[in-house]
């Protein structure tokens, strides 16, 4: 079975769906075969693959909205998973026909809560699944954490009273009834300029708060990771020399350190 990994927070544009992506390259180059799930409706992950307009004109039923309609179990990965133009990447793609899935009160969905959990039992010549969330903590995000083994937290250096980590965290607690075997893997410091004295503090104030649940690898606000993506290829195939690539290189292995060390999470409140 893969190790499955989600990307939640409920703040927009701390950089999950940039984590997840350039990520993949990285674990590639670490030897793993890869498995992308796109279940934001915003589908900009699908889109850092496909562009736009090809993925706005996918039908529902070919993309994860299937997952999440009565014919969820009958999905194969087959139907859904995409090769990308990168050996070893696949996608299960999203765009807007998730969008009216997406509901606030997750619980009331039944088994359904579990079909992105189901379909992934399928993926056994996958190694790693990334799964990227919308920023809130609905139905999408919901049934990511009921699928997934462990979550990453991304967290900009800024004003953690505004990112919502308390709900976040409460969301995780609560996913946990569901699948015990959610683990923290920890929370990310994302897109920090470390030019800026209050990024510095920011991030010191993060590692008290959240002390080991809190990655080494620092992702830097770089134009590198904007270039490639505009480029439609992760950081590590399209600049594998640029400091950026050489981080993303350093946040595969720590992830893979902790997924393998087994490292019991700390309880965060
Ligand atoms: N480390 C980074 N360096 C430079 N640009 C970045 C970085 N991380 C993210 N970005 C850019 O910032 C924008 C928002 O990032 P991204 O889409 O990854 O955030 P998100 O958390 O997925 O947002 P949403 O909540 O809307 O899904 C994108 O244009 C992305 O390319
Ligand atoms: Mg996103």
């Amino acid at each position: 079975m893969p190790v499955t990994i989600c990307m939640i927070n409920q703040k927009g544009g701390v950089g999950k769906s940039s984590s997840v992506y350039h990520l993949a390259g990285g674990m590639v180059e670490a030897g793993k075969r890869v498995l992308l799930m796109d279940l934001d409706p915003q589908g900009s992950l699908s889109q850092g693959f496909f562009g736009s307009v090809v993925v706005e004109n996918i039908e529902a039923k070919d993309t994860v909205a299937r997952l999440f309609t009565e014919s969820a179990f009958f999905a194969t990965l087959e139907q859904l998973a995409v090769p990308t133009r990168f050996d070893h990447i696949s996608i299960v793609l999203a765009n807007q026909h998730l969008a009216k899935f997406n509901t606030p009160e997750p619980e009331s969905t039944g088994m359904l809560q579990y079909s992105v959990r189901e379909f992934l039992r399928e993926a056994v010549e996958f190694d790693i699944v990334l799964i990227d969330c919308p920023p809130n903590l609905y139905r999408c995000s919901w049934t990511a954490l009921v699928a997934a083994d462990y979550v990453l937290i991304p967290v900009p250096p800024e004003d953690f009273g505004t990112q919502g980590l308390r709900a976040v965290h409460q969301t995780i607690e609560q996913a946990r009834k569901l699948n015990p075997n959610l683990r923290r893997l920890g929370h990310v410091i994302s897109r920090s300029d470390k030019r800026l004295l209050i990024h510095r503090a920011y991030e010191q104030r993060v590692r008290e708060i959240y002390q080991g649940n809190v990655l080494d690898t620092v992702v830097p606000e770089a134009s590198a990771f904007k270039v490639s993506l505009a480029a439609r290829s992760p950081v590590e195939f399209d600049m594998p020399r640029s400091q950026a690539a050489k981080l993303t290189r350093q946040l595969t292995r720590e992830i893979l350190d902790r997924i393998n060390d087994k490292t019991p999470s700390l309880k965060v409140a």
